[in-house]
């Protein structure tokens, strides 16, 4: 790809999806489906993403696949077969859909041979750059970030303070614990940027008791990352789990003195990387679906009552212990 990068509106040709991992969270089902193919609602996550990056701009998607996942990339294939069936029968709105993925970007694979870890996987995208990218941007294809566009939000970012722009979102001090956590400063008060929502991050503290955490602002899946990540990344020893992790590179360029923000995001967020995430997503996907929104909310009130009955059924039937009577 030669499309030279001041043709790109935000300054981004590339999005970098790690789609490599193993899925543990969602076995039996990752045995042989990717997660990222998992549908929310009727779309998998990975043309989600494509949509996302279509929609900054994007023209190239480093998609990170194992040797063992490579129907992650068949997803974007044409499938005349089916297109030419569909055709034939006059349901032009599912020829639409077969052919959607591969409209929205150009996937170019890079394969990560074994599971090493986050950093290692991105690192593995620099062979796919060229020569004038001197930003990418990671979207993680389990993270949604709705609504889209907080990743235009970061590149307004970068463009007025240089380096690397993440994204954060906020959550109760009692759930920090699952989190990689911001440690932030304020940006400086002549910048012509919403000083609630821009912070300039000193630090990142991985899962901390929510007693020792420097604050309740999350990272999520989106990273705007300056070129110097590649050389930061081969710089770092294997970190938690024995793994290459994307936040110790960001750690090291910090303390080098390369500038990183963050944007706090103001919607949703949904992690489908681990069913207790998924399912309320496609919950929310559902509910919001102009075809299945009406009857999955009949569907959805009625399952409730019937669980609120088996709540008090529950509870009539276990007295309370003696020592709370
Ligand atoms: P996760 O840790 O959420 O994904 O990594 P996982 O490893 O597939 O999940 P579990 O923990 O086993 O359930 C975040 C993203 O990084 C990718 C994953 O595919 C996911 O999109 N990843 C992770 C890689 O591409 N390579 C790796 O070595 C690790």
């Amino acid at each position: 790809m030669n499309s030279s990068i001041s043709t790109h509106r935000h300054g981004v040709k590339t999005v970098i999806v790690p789609a490599a991992g193993m899925g543990t969270r969602f076995l039996p089902a990752t045995k042989t489906v990717p997660k990222e193919l998992l549908p929310v609602v009727d779309t998998p996550g990975i043309e989600l993403i494509a949509e996302e990056a279509n929609a900054l701009g994007a023209t190239r998607l480093a998609v990170i696949v194992a040797p063992n996942k490579q129907e992650v990339m068949r997803h974007f294939e044409q499938f005349p077969n089916l297109v030419e069936t569909l055709t034939a029968r006059g349901k032009f709105e599912q020829v639409e859909k077969v052919q959607r993925a591969g409209k929205l970007m150009t996937p170019v694979a890079v394969e990560q041979a074994r599971p090493l870890g986050l950093g290692h996987a991105v690192g593995l995208a620099e062979s796919v750059l060229d020569d004038d990218e001197d930003v990418v941007a990671v979207m993680l294809p389990d993270d949604l970030v709705l609504p889209m566009g907080v990743v235009e939000k970061m590149a307004a970012v970068r463009a007025e303070l240089g380096g690397s722009v993440l994204c954060a979102v906020e959550v109760p001090r009692d759930e920090v614990f699952n989190y990689g956590v911001f440690d932030i400063a304020e940006i400086p008060a002549d910048c012509d940027l919403p000083a609630e929502r821009v912070k300039r991050v000193v630090g990142m503290v991985e899962k901390p008791d929510p007693a020792d955490a420097p604050s309740t602002l999350v990272a999520t899946g989106r990273y705007l990352l300056d070129r110097g990540i590649f050389d930061a990344l081969r710089r770092i020893e294997p970190g938690k789990g024995g793994e290459i992790q994307l936040t110790d590179a960001i750690e090291l360029m910090i303390r080098e003195g390369h500038p990183v923000h963050i944007v706090v995001h103001e919607g949703k967020r949904h992690d489908l990387g681990n069913p207790a995430g998924y399912i309320p997503a496609c919950v929310d996907f559902g509910l919001s679906h102009p075809t299945y929104g009406p009857g999955l909310k009949r569907a959805i009130t009625a399952i409730l009552a019937e669980h609120v009955v088996d709540d008090e059924i529950e509870s009539a039937r276990s007295p309370e212990p003696a020592a709370l009577r």
